[in-house]
């Protein structure tokens, strides 16, 4: 096996050839002089499995996906496993309004072209996974976030929202920490209402359990919320941390831990889904 790195995932791509004991391809990225990207994947491929990890956070990772997974089928690559640590455009799951696309979907489609399996980490749609036609797996960093919280004097974890809930419902079995969950209304791509449940948060430490961080207005607002109802520490974790702006500060100036998976690779990926994704390569290869 050959882990061929995307350039969003070379920390955790180099952690996954590390535990499973496999070289790490080195791949040649640059730009034309009009801006078009290259890729060059400047390692031997043929013939062995490989394993392309890229977190897709941006459409110029996308593109960097799609580019290396034809690079790695040109290659004469074995077996292609393309793991997406984080899928992006996955809240993009259903056409909201007439003449948009399902831009998960089409970038489903696109990676599919060139690979023979698909392994992602909290998908935030599960539809997703239906759309390919390749085997497709998903895995969850809801372990790891329960063995984080074990031991750390939490006294409730909370979803934000009642999408949330079998999330935290499962991190609660694992830690045997209790759970509540909010109600939120999202008012737009920034802002949102959060209604606490009937619980008395006063002198609680309670941590937050969210999917996704992306502008921090959820964690933000839920956190102000409980601290002014009384608690005595907010923590938060996540799967996917994409803290955009400064939200990532904010929310470590308000929280007592801020807590995400390295499936978005940032200061605050301060634990990582390696081991999680080897074991599930090691039955899907
Ligand atoms: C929503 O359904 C997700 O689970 C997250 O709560 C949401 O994506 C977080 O977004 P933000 O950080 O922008 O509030």
């Amino acid at each position: 096996m050959i882990v061929v790195p995307g350039s969003a995932s070379s920390g955790l791509s180099r952690k996954i050839a590390d535990i499973s004991g496999c070289e790490i391809a080195n791949v040649e990225k640059k730009r034309f002089p009009d801006g078009e990207m290259y890729v060059r994947i400047a390692s031997d491929v043929s013939g062995k499995d490989a394993v392309i990890v890229q977190s897709t956070t941006s459409d110029e990772k996308i593109l960097e996906a799609i580019l290396l997974c034809d690079a790695t089928r040109e290659a004469n690559a074995r077996k292609i496993v393309f793991v997406a640590p984080y899928f992006g455009y996955a809240r993009q799951d259903k056409i909201f309004k007439p003449g948009e696309p399902i831009s998960a979907r089409a970038f489903a489609r696109a990676i599919q072209a060139n690979c023979d399996a698909f392994l992602s980490v909290d998908l935030h749609a599960n539809s997703v996974i239906n759309w390919f036609t390749i085997p497709a797996f998903e895995i969850s960093a809801i372990p790891c976030v329960a063995n984080y919280f074990r031991g750390k004097n939490i006294d409730i974890l909370v979803s934000p929202d009642k999408g949330g809930v079998e999330r935290v419902k499962r991190t609660s079995e694992l830690s045997g920490i209790p759970y509540v969950h909010l109600d939120k209304v999202r008012l737009d791509g920034h802002t949102v209402t959060i209604k606490l449940p009937d619980w008395d948060f006063r002198g609680k430490n309670v941590a937050i359990v969210d999917d996704i961080i992306s502008t921090g207005g959820t964690i933000k607002t839920a956190a102000k919320q409980m601290l002014d109802a009384g608690a005595k520490s907010v923590s938060c974790a996540c799967t996917h941390g994409l803290f955009l702006g400064n939200s990532g500060n904010e929310l470590a100036a308000l929280c007592n831990a801020v807590i995400a998976s390295d499936t978005i690779e940032t200061k605050f990926s301060s634990y990582s889904v390696a081991e999680e994704i080897e074991r599930a390569l090691s039955k899907v290869i």
